[in-house]
């Protein structure tokens, strides 16, 4: 059966992770970039949410300040019932290794591991067994089955990202912070993995958020989260590729900067 991770239920219902009044800025005075102004915004437990937007909206910081990979410059993150903002860096890399997964197109693989090495790290450095079952499953959807023994370096990008969605899988975390994942993949390819994505949601009660650009992806998810300047400007349930697309055309150009 599954791994028993524990995993206290959050106290504010079903959310696995929230931020409330998030703000992060880089640099200082006129060289000041908010990224995130003022969000607040509860990712529901066992569903996948995608978060869309333009680019330079604040998609990746968001996904990255969830995660506990960025500190922010004002307001709190929670997972489940710890809040992120308080942990020092032990017990933050602790929750990250025990509850959380990471799908990103930055996050490289180990390149002196093999595919099936890099697969199994997470369980391997929590000390855990894999559950041979679920990895079957989870390196069959992503196709990996025979490409297992290479290193990220004999594989293509598709492979590489690939591997790291069977990663982010393999121990069943908490939550699945995904960043562009099929950025990188033909249409095929990234059907399967979204589909793949939609029903470890769907069927085994993963929580996952999406970063994408493409209407088409986002239409996996049961929600999507607009960002726009650093704030969230609006939500949707029940997503098609064509009600996203419209709310996109909605959004501005990126803002010509002054000189
Ligand atoms: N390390 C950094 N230093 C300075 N500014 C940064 C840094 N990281 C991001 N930014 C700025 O913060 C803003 C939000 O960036 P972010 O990467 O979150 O955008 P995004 O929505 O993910 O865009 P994309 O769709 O292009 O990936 C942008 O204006 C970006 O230039
Ligand atoms: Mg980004």
């Amino acid at each position: 059966m599954s791994h028993s991770v524990p995993n206290p239920a959050p106290p504010l219902g079903e959310l696995a992770a929230r931020v409330e009044r998030v703000t992060k800025s880089y640099g200082t005075g006129d060289a000041e970039v908010r990224a995130l102004d003022d969000v607040t915004v509860g990712i529901p437990k066992g569903r996948f949410t995608a978060v869309m937007g333009p680019s330079g909206s604040g998609k990746s910081t968001l996904m990255h300040c969830m995660a506990g990979l960025d500190s922010v410059t004002a307001g709190q993150v929670f997972v489940g019932d710890v809040e992120l903002t308080r942990l020092d860096d032990k017990r933050l890399t602790r929750l990250r290794r025990d509850r959380i997964g990471f799908i990103f197109q930055a996050f490289n693989l180990v390149p002196t591991l093999t595919a099936l090495e890099n697969i199994t790290l997470p369980l391997d450095i929590a000390g855990r067994k894999a559950d041979q079952a679920w990895l079957d499953t989870v390196i069959d959807t992503v196709g990996l089955r025979p490409r297992l023994k290479h290193r990220p370096s004999e594989l293509s990008g598709g492979q590489q990202q690939r591997v790291a969605c069977a990663r982010a899988l393999a121990s069943r975390p908490g939550i699945i912070f995904a960043d562009e994942p099929t950025g990188n993949l033909d249409s095929r390819s990234g059907a399967e993995v979204l589909g793949f994505l939609q029903s470890s949601v769907r069927d085994m009660g993963q929580t996952i958020v999406m970063v994408t650009h493409d209407p088409g992806a986002a239409a996996y998810a049961d929600e999507v989260v607009f960002l726009q300047d650093g704030r969230i400007v609006d939500t949707m349930t029940a997503p098609t590729s064509e009600k996203v697309l419209e709310r996109m055309k909605g959004f501005d150009l990126p803002k010509v900067v002054s000189e």
